[in-house]
């Protein structure tokens, strides 16, 4: 008998049910309520994982009592939401999308979960992987955008990068891709709101991610609080087991979300806690999250009949699964090797650097302020966001610090040190105080060029932070319009969780730069861009909308009957306002111009098995070195399910100098033109297809070619 069975055959059944129950602790909070930690419960063999516990030394006590005092000595899971850096907080996962580059993803989830591992940590909540489409719900900021490609490019990318080559290493964590599935189509962007989708765009949109992870090797999966056209996630044992389970053979550990289990009854759909623990475990839930609903619920439940002790028996057989393939029978002590005054240290600041520069958007670049001139001499940085070091660490900040990061404010100083930068905020990021408005005014009055930082407080953008409003709060717009009436160049830093309705500052301002929230290296890595250091390369991964009424909005639309076209009444549009968004998906300017043409496919005609050959030719015409972003989209002419208008299918990066030419290449497999069909199967139907190949969605800046796909 192996070591999993023997534990298992030498379990009680409250020890087998301790397993699956996972508790809080006091250190961290992440959501309402919660069952906490307690030393005895530990002892007792109730307690099989711990959420929100850090810092090596209480990690290590915690384990200690576990494999020392319990009966059967079994380590605890500890488990944290690490989602963008542990200690080093990188850009929020929005920003880091938008450097479009796997490598990096991975290198930042290494990175995290080396620091969080060396805190006593082994499973991460992360990586959010939900496709996010709708500007007003908080939780845009975690996600990787529209795009269910790139959701499955980023989900593998960073599944690596936390779990390593060898998840028992003492620097792998277990990672858990979240939340299945569609969270981020909640009722008008509502937290915690219903949701209702269709099977097929489940299928197209927001499973793909999932399979992603699965493929990668993740260890775990959490459901999403919402109800999925009123099945409970947390209960839904069609895709939890049909489809996770049986169809994309995940076979490691499916955690609930906090408190879920409990929060069934307030759904309405279970009477009282056993039936909810028996819902939830008959759906293929393994660990409980802070509910206490296993704990106290699967014993009647069991005394019900309304689960066996063979499906606990299997949750049970899961859960200390990961905990072998963490090593923790091997080492419970392997991680927790970290001082709490180990700081992230300078590689680790280099790489945060880099991550923030490359999530940076040159949203707007009207008139030629950028980058600044080197005999600029007297700046003024002015705005809420500006001196806000705490703001630029995010939504999940993790073991950060606040005095670790540099501001916007500290950056600029730093990287112009033949510069005046005279400062003010002006206005608060919230509230309605305006008494600092004139001395802000004065401050800008007196200098050459104004970096005047807006934006949203790290805390707007997150879990339960959805907006109906995406506008700047408080006082800022009046604020803007009294900076930008002064007349002189104005580079505006826009900081915030997800895009803002602002078409009215990018109308005005002479630059506006989506700066989101960068991590501990927001300053500098703002300078670089700023003075050209480094020449912005940052695409947006979503579909910036002009107002909140476009919402949700997205690229791939499915082709209708009466196609946007404006001036036409009986065409998809709005009598108020263009259907087009401010900005496209990829958009992001550049401080080269980059030009491309001959966009070839060989064969243009081919069948099932095949390969495409697909290539385009890029010019830097610009006078400095930069990153080109190139995508490459299909469209189904003609199928038996009116097809999205584009389709996202693969990418490119090219580093080019001055003047540099180069071809971008990409094998596109036939197989990548199967879409689901009304059968809900996947299919490859006979007939044209379109290439498209752009820096963005927008239709004038795309190329296109024909294929034929014969049957
Ligand atoms: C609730 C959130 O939905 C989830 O993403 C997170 O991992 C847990 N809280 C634990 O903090």
């Amino acid at each position: 008998m192996d070591r999993i069975e023997a534990l298992i055959a030498k379990m009680t059944t409250a020890e087998k049910i301790g397993q699956l129950n996972m508790v809080a602790s006091t250190s961290v909070v992440t959501g309402p309520g919660g069952s906490r930690a307690t030393h005895e419960g530990i002892r007792a063999g109730a307690i099989g994982s711990l959420l929100n516990l850090s810092g090596a030394d209480n990690v290590r006590e915690v384990q200690r009592i576990a494999v020392e005092e319990s009966r059967l000595g079994v380590p605890l899971l500890l488990g944290l939401d690490v989602i963008h850096g542990h200690r080093t907080i990188f850009p929020v996962p929005l920003a880091e999308t938008c450097a479009f580059d796997p490598e990096l993803w991975e290198r930042t989830a290494r990175a995290a979960a080396e620091e969080a591992a060396a805190d006593g940590v082994a499973l991460t909540f992360a990586p959010m992987i939900d496709v996010s489409r709708d500007a007003r719900w908080g939780r845009i900021v975690e996600s990787p955008g529209e795009d269910p490609w790139v959701a499955s490019a980023l989900a593998a990318a960073k599944t690596r990068g936390f779990q390593g080559k060898d998840l028992a290493a003492a620097d792998s964590l277990a990672a858990t891709a979240k939340h299945i599935c569609a969270y981020g189509a909640v009722n008008a962007g509502r937290e915690y709101a219903s949701v209702d989708v269709s099977e097929r765009t489940l299928r197209e949109v927001y499973l793909p991610p999932f399979s992603a992870a699965v493929a990668a090797g993740t260890a775990a999966v959490m459901p999403a609080f919402i109800d999925l056209a009123g099945v409970p996630m947390t209960i839904n044992a069609p895709l939890l087991k049909g489809w996770l389970r049986e169809r994309a053979g995940f076979e490691g550990v499916v955690v609930s979300d906090y408190n879920a289990i409990a929060e069934l009854l307030k759904h309405g759909v279970a009477g009282d806690l056993p039936e909810a623990a028996a819902l939830a475990l008959n759906a293929g839930v393994d660990i409980d999250m802070t509910s206490n609903a296993y704990a106290p619920g699967l014993p009647e439940a069991l005394r019900r009949g309304l689960v066996t002790l063979a499906d606990v028996e299997a949750s049970v057989r899961r859960v200390l699964k990961l905990k072998q393939r963490l090593g923790l029978f091997d080492d419970p002590f392997r991680r927790g090797v970290a001082s709490p005054n180990d700081g992230g240290g300078e590689s680790r600041r280099g790489l945060a650097r880099e991550a923030a520069r490359r999530s940076i958007v040159l949203l707007t670049h009207r008139r030629p302020v950028l980058p600044l001139p080197s005999e600029t001499r007297r700046v003024a940085v002015v705005g809420p966001l500006a001196a806000a070091e705490g703001e630029m660490l995010g939504s999940w900040a993790s073991a950060g610090r606040c005095e670790e990061v540099v501001s916007i404010l500290e950056g600029l100083k730093a990287n112009l040190p033949d510069s005046r930068i005279d400062y003010a905020a002006g206005v608060d990021i919230e509230g309605e105080d305006e008494t600092g408005v004139a001395a802000a005014i004065d401050v800008c009055a007196h200098a050459e060029i104004i970096v005047l930082c807006l934006g949203e407080a790290a805390a707007m953008s997150g879990e339960a932070a959805s907006r109906t409003d995406l506008g700047l709060p408080g006082r800022q717009r009046a604020f803007a319009e009294a900076v930008l009436a002064i007349g002189k160049p104005v580079i505006v830093l826009l900081c915030s969780g997800r895009p803002l309705t602002l078409p009215w500052l990018f109308e005005s301002a002479d630059a506006v730069l989506a700066t989101w929230f960068l991590g501990v290296e927001a300053g500098h890595a703002i300078a670089d861009v700023l003075t050209g250091a480094y020449n912005p390369s940052g695409r947006l991964p979503l579909s910036w909308p002009r107002s909140v009424g476009q919402t949700p909005l997205f690229y791939s639309q499915r082709a209708t009957g009466r196609p946007t076209e404006p001036g036409v009444h009986y065409s998809s549009s709005y009598l108020d306002a263009p259907a087009t968004p401010q900005f496209p998906f990829g958009h992001g300017l550049s401080y080269s111009r980059f030009v491309f043409s001959d966009l070839r496919c060989e064969p243009t005609q081919v069948s099932a098995g095949g390969t495409i050959h697909v290539s385009v030719e890029v010019r830097n015409d610009g006078r400095i070195a930069g990153e080109v972003t190139l995508f490459l989209f299909i469209r189904d002419c003609v199928a038996s399910v009116a097809r999205p208008v584009l389709e996202l299918k693969g990418i490119r990066k090219l580093v080019l100098a001055a003047n540099e030419s180069s071809q971008a290449t990409w094998r596109l497999p036939v197989q990548d033109l199967a879409f689901i069909g009304q059968n809900l199967e996947p299919v490859l139907e006979p007939g044209r297809f379109e290439i498209h190949v752009g820096q963005s969605t927008d239709p004038a800046e795309l190329l296109t070619a024909v294929i034929e796909l014969t049957p």
